[in-house]
């Protein structure tokens, strides 16, 4: 399991680069745009169909040259080729890691004729049951076609299937309405099953593992609430499941008709693309589904043949390395400006950190510098009139990314006309800010006398130099939605050979499970003795008292 690698910080580049961000974190990004009148055009790039301007980022062209140099020196072109190839790169788990070979086209054979042709299997039934399940031709138990589609997933099973309905809401007509359902306290299901009507409701049980905790008791709770209404003999009519674990599907009832296969060669949060997808294929319909594939497919050649400074994701990713390891700013917040697009932080959070989110390197040794960006965001405007304030004048520092659609998505481009302008606005203010000069020029010009004019002043300096990268586009359509989801996986592993780790498990998320699972019995029957820690039997014997349950 032993891997060879050639982290960032152990290259050469490394300190030059060190020596770029000593020089340049004190130059403000209006000098930069001073320096050079054409820096829009030497520091943003178009290609399939994004344009990425890069041009508010604190660098120059000598650290873009150098960035490079260390994309080439960590063996980044390596690292794609094998991923590509279906190599074992997820070593931990000796897994390949294939989601490129999800959303290739027929003949393309990613990851080899056998992987090409089983993808294209399931792609096949999967979209069929979809168009079923839309068009009404596939009925419930009562020969009622299905009017809410409940997908029952956590974690990738949910974000990526609920980010892209939510995101694709316009193309979404005629279809029956999706539902998402994760949490475990039941919640989100009571919320969801308080409107729907069993006869006319169809629970899909999204889980690579079918183990999931949240998962299994919503999917257990779903299908009681279904048996009680319609009867046991109803469940199969109303379930369908996507998993690896073809044995527990079958202990759970589902039809075999109405399940479909997962490989263990793609990671739940790069699985949106496979039959997980499926509820967003009922939203969408099957034309729009190929779109959103092709749409990934195309960033994946443009990732895979591309250039380093031409390369989108390579770009995003080594500016992401930039801002982190030289700039040091440990947050990327993520601000879209199209309200459909509200999920997509969610959806990043998972991929960026659940995947970078790591201290040791893939030959298991301790990292040699910070890994992955804390990642958060709304949609911009809301974060304009929330928490903008400290990012423009607070003393946390944070890098920023805008999402800005050129076309409404809801058909009211006068609307949209403003959003664009709230986001060129922000992205101006935060690269640029404002000087001591120009409040004072503008307060006296308001008639406001010189002294309070002087006291007003340091409160109304904005420092400026907030890098951002606005990633603009044309319209949120499904195969823009896939080329921003391919753009944003393809950083995180550009981001993840450039720091030596393993982008593709997550081992310390087990921790926390398995201690869930040894606490379960305690919380369920207060009364009996258990083996805890003393103060979580403290807190076990205040909840059984507000229970009103005796221990
Ligand atoms: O707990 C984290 C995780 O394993 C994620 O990686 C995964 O997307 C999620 O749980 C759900 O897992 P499953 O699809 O197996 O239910």
């Amino acid at each position: 399991m032993k891997v060879a690698i050639q982290p960032g910080p152990s290259t050469p580049v490394w300190a030059e680069l060190a020596a770029q961000a000593e020089r340049l974190s004190t130059t403000p990004v209006s000098e930069l745009f001073n320096r050079d009148p054409a820096r829009f055009d030497a520091f943003s790039r178009e290609a399939a169909g994004l344009l990425l301007d890069f041009s508010r980022q604190r660098l120059d062209a000598p650290t873009l040259a150098k960035l490079c140099q260390l994309a080439d020196a960590v063996g980044l072109r390596r690292r794609i080729d094998a991923m590509f190839r279906g190599d074992h790169i997820n070593t931990t788990e000796d897994r390949g890691v294939l989601h490129v070979a999800l959303r290739q086209p027929a003949g393309a054979a990613i990851g080899g004729a056998d992987i090409e042709k089983t993808v294209m299997t399931e792609r096949t039934r999967m979209l069929a049951f979809a168009e079923g399940v839309r068009s009404g031709n596939l009925k419930g138990s009562t020969s009622e076609p299905f009017k809410l589609v409940v997908n029952i997933g956590i974690g990738g099973s949910d974000l990526g299937p609920a980010m892209a309905v939510q995101a694709l809401r316009a193309y979404t007509s005629g279809a029956p309405r999706c539902a998402f359902v994760s949490n475990v306290d039941g919640v989100h299901l009571a919320e969801v099953l308080e409107t729907a009507d069993p006869k006319t409701t169809l629970f899909i049980v999204a889980s690579k593992t079918f183990t999931t905790l949240e998962t299994q008791t919503n999917a257990h709770t779903a299908r009681a609430w279904l048996a009680k209404h319609l009867g046991e003999q109803a469940v199969p009519k109303h379930f369908g499941a996507v998993s690896v674990n073809g044995k527990a599907m079958d202990a759970f009832g589902i039809h075999p008709e109405y399940r479909f296969q997962m490989w263990d060669w793609v990671g739940g949060r790069y699985s949106i693309w496979s039959s997980i997808g499926v509820s967003l294929a009922v939203a969408i319909g099957e034309r729009h589904f190929l779109d959103f594939l092709a749409g990934g497919h195309e960033v994946d050649e443009h990732f895979r043949t591309s250039a380093w400074a031409q390369n989108l994701p390579v770009l995003m990713g080594l500016i992401g390395v930039w801002n982190i390891n030289f700039l040091h700013l440990p947050t990327l917040a993520v601000l879209p400006y199209d309200d459909s697009l509200r999920r997509f932080p969610a959806y990043l959070q998972q991929l960026e950190m659940e995947s970078n989110g790591k201290s040791v390197m893939l030959d298991g040794k301790p990292v040699e510098c910070e890994t992955a960006a804390v990642i958060w965001g709304e949609p911009g405007d809301n974060a304009q009139h929330s928490f903008f304030q400290l990012l423009h004048q607070g003393t946390p520092r944070a890098a920023f990314d805008f999402l800005l659609p050129a076309r409404s998505s809801c058909g009211n481009q006068p609307q949209q006309n403003l959003a664009i302008a709230s986001c060129l606005a922000q992205a101006e203010a935060f690269a640029h800010g404002q000087s001591a000069q120009t409040v004072r020029a503008q307060l006296l010009a308001q008639k406001m006398p010189a002294a309070q004019v002087e006291e007003l002043i340091p409160h109304k300096i904005d420092p400026g130099s907030r890098p951002s990268t606005i990633v603009l586009f044309e319209k949120l359509d499904p195969a823009t939605l896939g080329r921003l989801v391919a753009v944003y996986e393809h950083s995180v592993l550009t981001q993840s050979v450039v720091w030596g780790i393993n982008a593709f498990d997550q081992w310390g998320v087990e921790l926390g499970k398995k201690l869930t699972s040894e606490l379960v019995p305690a919380v369920l029957d207060p009364s009996g003795s258990h083996t805890a820690p003393g103060p979580i039997l403290k807190l076990l014997a205040t909840i059984a008292r507000w229970r009103g349950v005796t221990p």
